[in-house]
């Protein structure tokens, strides 16, 4: 990783750190990302709620696309799948819902903790082919870091799971 990817990640983390609500993580981080590549017109984070993609939070031209079931898209086969998606030109992909008639080409990476799928990260370029690996390996770190944050905050559903680490910090003495 170059020396632009890890200051990325640090302020990712940075951002998380001062984070206090998983709403909060989401939009630092969506911001983040927009703000470390101008050739990520459309950025945003979709939730998984039950059997459908919810839009969190967006930067860039709103997307009609606010609820996307998982059976449509290519959000909803990167959910589906579990992988990362790289388009190049989304007009050669049959799955592509149009965001923006300026959209060119499109990664989407999932949100995933403990097997689980959380949500995803979605952006779109208005350029051809604007997902390089090394974005692809960015943007993966970045959903690596937003997943442990999200999961902290709703917790694992497992009753014999311990309590999430904001639990115990907040808990004080003789708790
Ligand atoms: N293009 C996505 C839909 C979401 S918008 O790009 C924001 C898809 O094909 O699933």
């Amino acid at each position: 990783m170059g020396a632009e990817a890890i200051l990325f990640i640090e302020t990712l983390k940075e951002g998380l750190r001062a984070s206090s609500s998983s709403t909060e993580g989401i939009r630092r981080t969506v911001e983040a990302i927009r703000a470390s590549n101008p050739l990520y017109h459309w950025t945003g984070v979709y939730l998984l709620e039950g059997s459908e993609l919810v839009l969190a939070h967006e930067i860039g031209k709103p997307t009609p696309h606010r609820r996307i079931p998982l059976d449509r898209g290519i959000c909803g086969a990167a959910a589906r799948e579990g992988v990362t998606i790289v388009v190049d030109d989304v007009h050669a992909d049959p799955r592509y819902l149009a965001c923006t008639l300026e959209t060119r080409s499109e990664i989407v990476v999932p949100l995933k903790a403990g097997g689980r799928i959380l949500g995803e990260i979605d952006i779109d370029s208005d350029r051809h082919a604007a997902f390089t690996p090394e974005d692809r390996e960015r943007i993966e770190a970045a959903a690596a870091l937003l997943s442990g944050f999200i999961s902290r905050f709703s917790g694992p559903v497992p009753q014999t799971s311990a309590a999430p680490p904001r639990a115990r910090a907040a808990g004080g003495e003789g708790r």
